[in-house]
């Protein structure tokens, strides 16, 4: 397994401790795409590149049927099961190969909360999430704003090169920068249709935790979040 994208080691534990308080995880991209969610009330969820596993306890504590996390990271899986125990499936894998350990259709909701941009193989996984997802089911995807990207790294917003961010203690992460057109793009190729778009901001409740970063995310989109449906199909399609 390749996986050089996910957060492993001492990262993936310094992701853990982030995504449970800062304003960024916590307080602006995970509200938003929890109310994206809405109801999952007897829901199966699937959710890619699960991190420290807290989009599945929220999902769980939502009153989620079942939660599959799927994760690179041996420190992040283990974080995760610390947060969920024996609640959710979660499985070491790399989305760059397919997720040929899961059914067709099983899932009602699939979860890819800033994971998307991290996977070179885009198209691969699409098609995967498509297969795995019932008909009529919901996709939510997060992801770091394109805006955001170029304010930070310059040169030209049309630019699609691997950029590094440097995270926590002297640790860089990579991942591919995509323009808006790439990212809808590709989720409408792959058979998907959008429902909803968010540029979340942070909830009023971050002011006491991080003023400036609160204030940041008011100013500067930091994120996309979107919810897309994998369509029903077509009665007709169904006939022999
Ligand atoms: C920004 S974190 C988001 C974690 C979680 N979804 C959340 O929002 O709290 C990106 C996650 O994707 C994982 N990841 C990146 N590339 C991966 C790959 N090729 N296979 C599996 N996991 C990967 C990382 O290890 C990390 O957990």
């Amino acid at each position: 397994m390749t996986a050089e994208t996910a957060y492993h080691g001492e990262m993936g534990e310094q992701f853990a401790a982030q995504a449970t308080d800062s304003v960024y995880h916590a307080y602006t991209d995970r509200p938003a795409m929890l109310e994206l969610a809405g109801d999952v009330r007897g829901l199966r969820v699937l959710d890619l590149g699960c991190g420290g596993g807290h989009y599945a306890a929220a999902f769980l504590e939502r009153g989620a049927a079942h939660v599959t996390g799927v994760e690179g990271s041996q420190s992040l899986l283990a974080a995760a099961r610390e947060r969920v125990g024996e609640r959710a499936v979660l499985r070491r894998h790399d989305l760059e190969e397919p997720l040929d350990f899961l059914r067709d259709e099983v899932f009602d909701v699939v979860v890819m909360a800033l994971v998307l941009h991290h996977v070179e193989a885009r198209e691969q996984l699409l098609a995967e999430v498509r297969r795995v997802l019932r008909p009529g089911g919901t996709l939510l995807v997060s992801t770091t704003h394109p805006t955001s990207d170029w304010t930070y790294f310059g040169g030209s917003y049309f630019a699609d090169d691997r950029v590094e961010l440097p995270f926590g203690d002297g640790f860089t992460l990579t991942y591919r920068r995509m323009t808006l057109e790439v990212f809808l793009g590709e989720l409408l190729g792959a058979g998907f249709l959008v429902e909803k778009l968010v540029e979340p901001r942070a909830m009023e409740e971050a002011r006491r935790v991080d003023p400036r970063r609160y204030d940041k995310t008011h100013r500067q989109p930091l994120f996309l979040a979107v919810r897309l449906r994998r369509p029903c199909r077509h009665p007709r399609a169904e006939r022999p």
